[in-house]
């Protein structure tokens, strides 16, 4: 084991990184299933995708507002060089996603003329419909999920690795 005492995040932003981290993997799993349920089930799921999309959009300015206002404890000593550049641009991109996934969908579904409803309550129609931006919002939305997907594995695996190849427990500093 590595001698170092881990460093945690502050209570805040521990609290934040797992409520948010829990939406979002329900969000995306629910995303990419939604579109196979019962066709008398699909408005009510559309339905939740959206209420809990924007309320993932609403936690994550709390988020960054919180990141902002707090010390990030240094990484542990075991992390090379290397992995602190590629652990900045994946906290990067992670950051992203949160805010791209949450904008794109809003943005398509107003384009497409339906009015978001955030748990019943009706947000503002901002635009006139526009089925060819719509279909660009649909796109982003659909690829950044994958691309998300894929940086959330890799933040997945790359703790995984910490602890079980450097011995190093990180997952200690945001628990
Ligand atoms: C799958 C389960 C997850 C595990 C095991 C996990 C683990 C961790 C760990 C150990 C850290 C601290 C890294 C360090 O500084 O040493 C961390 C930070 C972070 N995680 Fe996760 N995470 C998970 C899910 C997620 C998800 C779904 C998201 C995105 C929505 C996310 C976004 C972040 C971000 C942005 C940070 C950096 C915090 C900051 O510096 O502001 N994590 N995570
Ligand atoms: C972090 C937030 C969000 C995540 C992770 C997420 C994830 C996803 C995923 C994975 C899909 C399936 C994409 C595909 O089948 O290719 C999807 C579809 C969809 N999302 Fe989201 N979403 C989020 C926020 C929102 C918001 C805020 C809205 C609207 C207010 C929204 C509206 C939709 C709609 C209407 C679809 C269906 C699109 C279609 O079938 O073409 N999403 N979402």
């Amino acid at each position: 084991m590595n001698s170092e005492q881990i460093k945690k995040y502050n209570f805040s932003m521990r609290i934040m990184h797992w409520i948010v981290g829990i939406f979002v993997i329900v969000q995306l799993a629910g995303g990419f299933f939604m579109k196979d349920i019962e066709l008398s089930l699909q408005p009510s799921i559309y339905s939740l995708h959206k209420s809990i999309g924007v309320l993932i959009g609403l936690l994550c300015i709390v988020r960054i507002a919180n990141r902002l206002n707090s010390s990030i404890p240094s990484p542990h000593q075991s992390i090379s060089s290397f992995e602190r550049f590629t652990s900045r641009i994946g906290v990067f991109l992670l950051y992203a996603g949160m805010f791209v996934m949450p904008i794109s969908g809003y943005l398509m579904s107003i384009y497409y003329g339906y009015q978001v409803l955030f748990f019943g309550i009706g947000l503002p129609l901002i635009v006139e419909t526009n089925n060819e931006i719509a279909s660009i919002f649909s796109k982003i939305h659909s690829t950044t999920a994958i691309i998300f997907l894929g940086i959330i594995s890799l933040h997945f695996l790359s703790t995984i690795k910490h602890i079980l190849v450097d011995k190093v427990n990180i997952l200690k500093r945001i628990t």
